[in-house]
């Protein structure tokens, strides 16, 4: 399994389990460590903490060897609630710490300006309970106004990235300042897998059609959290570092972009709107 660096000093499997929409997070959770997953991903807005905590300790797995993320919450970014929720999900996962606390999404119409968010989220870090911290849907804009207030980037930019969606330009921005980014919905919730071109590179390498797009995340040099409730697929999911796409796979999947019409969810400066 690659681990990717982080500017925090610590560092990232690049192949997570997501638990967004999980049926069953405590069971999926179990299965996915006992596969060998080692890098969990949930929300506060997922309302599966507790579980996934559950999940974790079923598993047997030390602690010390789960990189585990969670989010902030849209409700919850005035400072004063990013405190309290943050120990609110300690206390339902089960930990005292993260690896990674995000802030979900940038709710830039918000009455707390997310600059403010980003101060204490600092403060989290400092603190030790959140090893690393970042930001999920942040866009350009986004990123550079917390920077620059700050001087403190994010470890990790969680966004959009799947096949119809590839999001380059921003993938190169991040990549610029150092920030790691974690695809999220890397099969597009699944939709992306009966692509005519996902089907012909499966068949050619003998291989599923999610392990062919969760090996283009890969080998550009993406953070990946497909979700799975389902131990066959999390073990089929998981197996996807003994082959490789050559230049031409690669390129044939590259062209499935359709720009903002692949987007699947609003755009992060709506998101959260009323
Ligand atoms: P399930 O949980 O039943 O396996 P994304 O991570 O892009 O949001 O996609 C998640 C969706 O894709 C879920 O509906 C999940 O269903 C499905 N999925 C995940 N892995 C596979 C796979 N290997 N084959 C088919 N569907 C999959």
């Amino acid at each position: 399994m690659e681990l990717l660096q982080l500017n925090s000093g610590t560092a990232i499997p690049q192949l997570g389990l997501g638990t967004s929409k999980s049926g069953e997070p405590d069971r999926a959770v179990a299965s996915g460590l006992e596969v060998g997953y080692r890098h969990i991903d949930t929300a506060q807005m997922y309302q599966n903490e507790t579980a996934v905590g559950e999940g974790i300790r079923a598993s047997g797995v030390p602690r010390d060897e789960i990189f585990l993320t969670t989010k902030l919450h849209n409700p919850h970014h005035a400072p004063e609630d990013v405190h309290r929720t943050f120990e609110e999900s300690l206390q339902r996962l089960g930990v005292d710490y993260v690896d990674l606390f995000l802030i979900h999404w940038p709710m830039p119409f918000d009455k707390t300006d997310y600059v403010d968010t980003w101060r204490t989220m600092i403060e989290l870090r400092d603190s030790g309970r959140a090893r690393a911290i970042g930001v999920s849907n942040f866009v350009q804009d986004h990123l550079d106004r917390i920077i620059e207030a700050t001087g403190v980037t994010p470890a990790v930019n969680q966004i959009e990235v799947h096949p119809t969606f590839a999001n380059n330009e921003l993938r190169q921005y991040c990549r610029e300042r150092g920030i790691v980014v974690t695809a999220w919905s890397p099969l597009g919730k699944g939709d992306e897998l009966d692509l005519p071109a996902v089907r012909e590179i499966a068949e050619r390498h003998d291989r599923t059609p999610a392990q062919v797009i969760l090996r283009w995340h890969l080998q550009r040099g993406d953070v990946v959290i497909p979700k799975s409730d389902n131990p066959e697929r999390q073990r089929s999911n998981f197996d996807v570092f003994s082959f490789e796409l050559s230049p031409n796979d690669m390129d044939a999947l590259d062209a499935l972009d359709r720009g903002e019409d692949g987007r699947r969810s609003p755009h992060p400066n709506d998101f959260g709107k009323e």
